[in-house]
């Protein structure tokens, strides 16, 4: 039976982490991602499979000794990603036990959530298939599982902490901070590695999580080391030291070249091959879909002080046009009611609406807006909320968003380009739901 050597004195056998919630907690610099680090060696050492979900772009170090493939962007990525080919990488890493780093660590918050989200999913369906050992690591995770806020990517990664084991999944689970992590997650963990943690709130959560008398936690915590932690498992706690990391922590320069196997080779030529074809797919124009420089004249309404022709979106580069036409993908996803409302806060921007005012303007009860406000549309960033003292207000935030997420190709379209940017991507999305943006302005 393999075990992990995870310190001079902290071995686990490898069976005990197959479909488990393990969660790695405590302050920044305590010695988390060391810890994650030597606790995903060991699982390549012992050719688990797995993916880890990189935010800051620091565990491709593993590629120095191990069959990792880097996906995403970042420096070190082998394999370049988008939401068109995010299923395929989940396929091939589940069904070919090749271990994947997802690095996102170039994404903004909209576009990330989305990827992970489509990658989660993919490998939650794909692990009731097939039902083989599988893990995934989440640094950061207090930003995709909060507590007390509900989201469809939370949902998913709760899911396959707290239910993941009848599948073979389990998951690592990552945070700096304790008290921000949805506490089902934490109290269903199996397997804590507990650093030093100095906030009160976070003390706390400790106290509620390990089997001691809290003012001996507190004292036994607060004078941790880095790289100790209070290691609980079961109910069992004790204090430990890990080992430090032997492949390359992120941030660091490598000094190594790659050597890559023959495996890792052809199953490299294969993913790019699968990616290009689904690629190939995702950039034929979908039949629904206007085609993006064939535009037709601009309404009457359309005509804010920035968007003063249409005609001139030709001249965006392809690449503006493609990313513009990936985020569109996304929104004609949504719900009907949610594409209403982002058509029409885009095209009303900077104008404020409150829910009862924009639920009259769209056309839809009011209720049915405050059960489901255009969440998705916020987490992008091309809607904004406030509360003002009228009540909660919406509205577009096109202009924002594309200094945002266009950030790379601003300098490069000018003063001019960007607002015929903002002005064809304002256009687009007021044009997601055309029918009922004629309902809407009926008086
Ligand atoms: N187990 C350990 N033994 C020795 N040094 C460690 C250990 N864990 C971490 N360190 C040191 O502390 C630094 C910060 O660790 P890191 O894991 O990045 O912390 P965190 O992820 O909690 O911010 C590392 O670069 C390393 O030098
Ligand atoms: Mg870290």
């Amino acid at each position: 039976m393999s075990v992990l050597n995870l310190g001079p004195e902290l071995t686990v056998p490898l069976e005990e982490v197959v479909g488990q919630c393990v969660a790695i907690l405590g302050i920044r610099g305590s010695g988390k991602s060391n810890t994650a680090g030597v606790i995903f060696e060991e699982l390549l050492e012992a050719h688990y499979p797995l993916s880890l979900i990189d935010i800051d772009g620091e565990y491709f170090g593993l590629k120095e000794k191990y069959e990792v493939l880097v996906v995403g962007g970042g420096d070190h990525a082998d394999v370049e990603l988008s939401m068109a080919t995010v299923g395929e990488v989940a396929n091939l890493s589940l069904h070919e036990g090749v271990p994947v780093i997802l690095d996102v660590s170039d994404m903004l918050g909209g576009e990330r959530e989305a990827v992970v989200f489509d990658y989660l999913t993919r490998l939650w369906s794909l692990a009731g298939r097939l039902r083989t050992p599988y893990l995934i690591g989440i640094e950061e995770c207090h930003e995709f599982i909060p507590q007390g806020v509900r989201t469809r990517l939370k949902d998913v990664i709760a899911r396959i902490a707290l239910r993941g084991r009848k599948r073979g999944l389990g998951a690592v689970v990552i945070s700096q901070r304790s008290a921000k992590v949805e506490k089902d997650v934490l109290t269903q963990a199996g397997m804590l590695f507990l650093h030093r943690v100095v906030h009160e709130a976070d003390m706390r959560v400790y106290g509620e999580l390990l089997p001691w008398r809290k003012p001996e936690a507190k004292e036994i915590v607060s004078h941790l080391g880095i790289g100790e932690c209070i290691f609980l498992s079961g109910t069992v706690a004790r204090k430990v030291k890990v080992r430090l990391r032997t492949t390359f922590h992120g941030g660091y320069t490598p000094s190594f070249c790659p050597v890559e196997s023959p495996k890792l080779r052809q199953v490299r030529g294969r993913l790019l091959e699968a990616l290009a074809r689904a690629q190939d797919a995702a950039s034929r124009p979908p039949a629904e879909a206007p085609a993006p420089l064939a535009l037709p004249p601009a309404p009457e309404w359309d005509r804010a002080p920035d968007a003063p022709s249409i005609v001139g979106s030709t001249d965006l580069p392809l690449p503006v046009l493609v990313r513009v036409d990936r985020l569109l993908r996304r929104l004609r996803r949504l719900p009907p009611v949610q594409q209403r409302v982002v058509g029409f806060l885009v095209r009303e921007e900077p104008t404020a609406y409150t829910t009862d005012e924009l639920a009259a303007w769209v056309d839809c009860p009011e209720a049915l807006l405050r059960v489901e406000p255009p969440v998705a549309a916020l987490d992008l960033g091309l809607v904004a909320c406030e509360r003002l003292a009228r009540g909660i207000t919406y509205r577009g935030m096109v202009r924002q968003y594309v200094d945002e997420a266009f950030r790379g190709f601003i300098p490069s379209l000018g003063p001019e380009g960007t607002r015929q940017l903002v002005a064809y991507l304002r256009r687009q999305i007021a044009d997601l739901a055309p029918v009922e943006r004629d309902l809407a302005y009926t008086p």
